[in-house]
C-alpha cells in the first residue's frame, strides 16, 4: 500500500511537473509579442504632411500635384515623393496603420506618431523658423507620452513605448541648409567640429528618448547628399557632370561618426537594439547602375527644370514655376530635385526590413516581431529596471 502511495505520488509529482512546464512554456515562449507602434522623428525622408499644419513657405511643403501621382493616397499628402515613404512600407510590412502626422490632432496615436517634418535637422539652427527641429520633435513626443499614459495607463504606456520602434532619418539639412548652405557656419566651424556637433546632438536625443523608456531604434543614415540633383546642379566644377564632393563627404564623415556612437550606446545602455544600414552605399549603386535594380535614370529627377532636374520646381508653386515631369516614374531613383521615388523608398524599406546587404545588428523584422527569445532575467529587469516621469 505505501509503495503503492510513493507511486502515485511519483505520478502525482510527475503531472504537476508536466503542467507546470506547459504554463511555464506558455509564459515565456507562446505568445509571440508583436511591437504595436512606431514613432518617427526627421525630415522630409519621412516626413508625412506636418509641414502642412505649420507656417512655413513652399520649399518646405510638397502637397501638390504631382506630389503623391501614383494613387496610393487618394490626394497630395504633403509627403516629398510620388506616393509612399520609407516609413509607410515599414508600418505595413509591421502590420500596422499608416502613422499619422502628429499635427493631425484628429489622428488615432496607439500605433505610434510621425514627428518628422520637411527641411528639419538635428540642430535648431537648418532651417531655423521654417520647420519642427528634432528637439521639438522630442517634446512633441513627451506630450504624446501623456495623453498615452492618460489614456492607456501607466503600466499599458510604459510597455506600448518599451515595445515600439523609434525610427530617425535627419542629418541631411545640417549639411545641405545648415552649413553648405550658410557661409557664417563654414567661416564658424571646420567640417570635423561641426560633424561633431551634429551627431552630439543627435546622440542626447537617442539618449533622452532611452531615458523615456525607448529600447529599439532603426536609422536611415545620409544618402551620398552631392549626387542629389540638386547639389549635381550646383556643383562647382558642373562642366563634370559629377557629384557635390563636399556635400557627400560630410555624408560619409556623419555616418561614420553615427556609426562609432550607435556601437558604444550598445555597449553602454543596457536592451539598447537598433537597425542601421549602409544606405549611402546602397543608393550610390543604385545612381550608379540603375538597370541593375530595374531603373533607366539614376541621375535625373523625374519632376523638376534645369539641369538634372535639379532646379526645385515640381508642381509649380515654388519659383521658378516651369517644370517638366517624367512619363515613368518607376524608371527614376529620383523623384525631384532632393527626394528619391517611391520606388526608391519601397527598395530601402525591404533592405532594412529583411537583412539586406550590411543591415544590422538587426534588421527592422527582428526588433517589430522580437525574433530574440526574452530570458527570464530581461522580464525582471524590465518590469522594476525604468522609471517614468
Ligand atoms: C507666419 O510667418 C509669417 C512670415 O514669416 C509671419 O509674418 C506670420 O506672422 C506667421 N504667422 C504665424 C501664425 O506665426
Ligand atoms: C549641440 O549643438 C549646439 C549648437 O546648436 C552645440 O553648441 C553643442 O555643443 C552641441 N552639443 C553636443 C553635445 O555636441
Amino acid at each position: 500500500m505505501a509503495r503503492l502511495n510513493t507511486y502515485m505520488g511519483h505520478f502525482f509529482y510527475l503531472l504537476v511537473i508536466l503542467a507546470l512546464s506547459i504554463s511555464l512554456k506558455q509564459c515565456f515562449a507562446l505568445p509571440e509579442k508583436t511591437t504595436s507602434a512606431l514613432f518617427i522623428f526627421g525630415d522630409s525622408t519621412v516626413d508625412p504632411g506636418n509641414n502642412n499644419y505649420i507656417n512655413t513657405t513652399v520649399d518646405m511643403r510638397a502637397d501638390w500635384k504631382p506630389y503623391g501621382q501614383n494613387g496610393f493616397f487618394k490626394a497630395p499628402t504633403g509627403r516629398f515623393s510620388d506616393g509612399r515613404v520609407i516609413v509607410d512600407f515599414i508600418a505595413e510590412y509591421a502590420k500596422l496603420p499608416i502613422i499619422p502626422p502628429f499635427y493631425q490632432s484628429s489622428a488615432d496615436f496607439t500605433n505610434g506618431v510621425n514627428f518628422a517634418s520637411g527641411g528639419a535637422g538635428v540642430l535648431p539652427h537648418s532651417n531655423q523658423g521654417l520647420v519642427v527641429d528634432l528637439q521639438t520633435q522630442l517634446k512633441n513626443f513627451e506630450e504624446v507620452q501623456k495623453s498615452l499614459t492618460e489614456k492607456l495607463g501607466e503600466v499599458e504606456a510604459k510597455e506600448l513605448l518599451s515595445e515600439a520602434v523609434y525610427f530617425i532619418s535627419v542629418g541631411s539639412n545640417d549639411y545641405l541648409a545648415g552649413y553648405l548652405g550658410d557661409p557664417k557656419m563654414q567661416e564658424y566651424y571646420v567640417p570635423e567640429v561641426y560633424v561633431g556637433m551634429v551627431i552630439g546632438n543627435l546622440t542626447n536625443a537617442i539618449q533622452v528618448l532611452y531615458e523615456k523608456g525607448a529600447r529599439k531604434f532603426g536609422f536611415l543614415s545620409l544618402s551620398p547628399l552631392g549626387c542629389l540633383p540638386v547639389m549635381r546642379a550646383l556643383n562647382p566644377k558642373a562642366s563634370e557632370g559629377g557629384c557635390f564632393e563636399a556635400a557627400s563627404g560630410l555624408a560619409l564623415a556623419h555616418n561614420n561618426a553615427l556609426n562609432a556612437v550607435l556601437t558604444s550606446l550598445e555597449q553602454l545602455l543596457k536592451g539598447f537594439k537598433y537597425c542601421n544600414s549602409e544606405f549611402y552605399a546602397w543608393l550610390d549603386d543604385r545612381i550608379s547602375n540603375p538597370s541593375n535594380y530595374g531603373f533607366k535614370e539614376g541621375v535625373t529627377a523625374c519632376c523638376g527644370t534645369g539641369p538634372y532636374g535639379g532646379v526645385y520646381s515640381c508642381g509649380g508653386k515654388r519659383k521658378p514655376t516651369e517644370y517638366q515631369l517624367c512619363d515613368n516614374v518607376d524608371d527614376y531613383v529620383w523623384w525631384d530635385s532632393f527626394h528619391p521615388t517611391d520606388r526608391i523608398h519601397e527598395q530601402i524599406a525591404k533592405t532594412l526590413w529583411k537583412n539586406g546587404p550590411s543591415v544590422g545588428p538587426y534588421n527592422l523584422e527582428d526588433l517589430f516581431f522580437n525574433k530574440e527569445k526574452l530570458t527570464i532575467a530581461d522580464t525582471v529587469d524590465a518590469s522594476d529596471g525604468e522609471r517614468f516621469q
